[in-house]
C-alpha cells in the first residue's frame, strides 16, 4: 500500500507540494472515489486513480534519459562532489541508479533507472551493448592507431580491450564506439595510441540516442518506443 501523495509524485510526475494541493483541492479520485486526505492509501497496480479526470496508470519502473553536463560525478550521492541524482527533483529519486558512469568531465547520455535487471543488461560486456561517444582528439588519428583501436588496446588492464568501432569525423573529432565500461575507458584507449582526450560526450547506449533537444542538465522520462527498443536487447 502507497500514500495517494507518494502515488501521485511517482506516477504522474508531481512534486510532494503539489500531490498534495491536487487531493486537497478535490482533483484525485481512487476507485472514482473523490479522495480528500494524502494519507488515503492505494494498492498499486490494482487500484485506479485519476487526476482531474485523467487515468494515472502505475509504473513499476522510472526510467530517465539525462543530458550529463561536466562538474557533476554519475553516483547517487557524494560527500563533497555534485552528483547527477542533485539534477533530478527530490521526489523522482525512487532508487534510481545510473546505468554505466561517465566521468565528471563527461557530458551526454545518462540514463537513471530503478529496472536493476535492465540496468544489468546494459552494462555487461558479455551482451555487446555499444555506446558511442563523440571524442575531441588533441591529433588526428593515423590508419594504424583507427585499426589498433578496432582491434583492442592494451590500456594495462590484465587484458585488452575489446573491439572497437572508429568513425572519423574529422581531424580533431571521432565517434568512438565500445562495449565495455571500464574506468577512463576511452580516454584510456585514445592514450594507448598516442593521442589524448579533450572532449568527451556520450552519444548512445545501445538502441538509445541522446535527445539532442534536451539542454544539458536537462532529464526526461523514456518514451514507451524508447523503453520497449531496450528491452529488446
Ligand atoms: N570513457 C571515459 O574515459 N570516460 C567516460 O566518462 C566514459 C567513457
Amino acid at each position: 500500500m502507497i500514500r495517494i501523495d507518494k502515488y501521485l509524485c511517482d506516477n504522474a510526475g508531481l512534486s510532494r507540494s503539489e500531490a498534495k494541493k491536487a487531493v486537497l483541492s478535490s482533483k484525485v479520485t481512487i476507485n472514482n472515489i473523490p479522495v480528500k486526505r494524502c494519507e488515503a492509501k492505494l494498492l498499486e497496480g490494482t487500484d485506479t486513480v485519476t487526476l482531474n479526470g485523467e487515468p494515472v496508470t502505475y509504473e513499476k519502473y522510472s526510467y530517465y534519459m539525462l543530458n550529463k553536463p561536466t562538474g557533476y560525478v554519475s553516483a547517487n550521492s557524494d560527500s563533497k562532489e555534485k552528483t547527477v541524482m542533485d539534477l533530478l527533483s527530490s521526489e523522482k529519486k525512487k532508487n534510481l541508479s545510473c546505468v554505466g558512469r561517465l566521468d565528471k568531465d563527461t557530458t551526454g547520455l545518462l540514463l537513471i533507472t530503478n529496472d536493476g535487471e535492465l540496468l544489468h543488461r546494459l552494462i555487461s560486456p558479455n551482451k555487446n551493448v555499444y555506446k558511442d561517444y563523440l571524442v575531441t582528439i588533441v591529433k588526428p588519428l593515423t590508419d594504424k592507431d583507427i585499426k589498433a583501436l578496432e582491434e583492442g588496446v592494451d590500456i594495462n588492464d590484465p587484458t585488452p580491450t575489446k573491439p572497437a568501432k572508429v568513425k572519423v569525423i574529422d581531424d580533431g573529432n571521432i565517434v568512438l564506439s565500445i562495449t565495455e565500461g571500464r574506468f577512463h575507458q576511452v580516454k584510456r584507449m585514445l592514450i594507448a595510441v598516442g593521442n589524448a582526450v579533450v572532449k568527451l560526450k556520450r552519444l548512445s547506449e545501445g538502441p538509445l540516442k541522446l535527445d539532442e533537444s534536451l539542454s544539458e542538465g536537462s532529464y526526461r522520462k523514456l518514451t514507451a518506443e524508447e523503453i520497449d527498443l531496450l528491452k529488446t536487447l
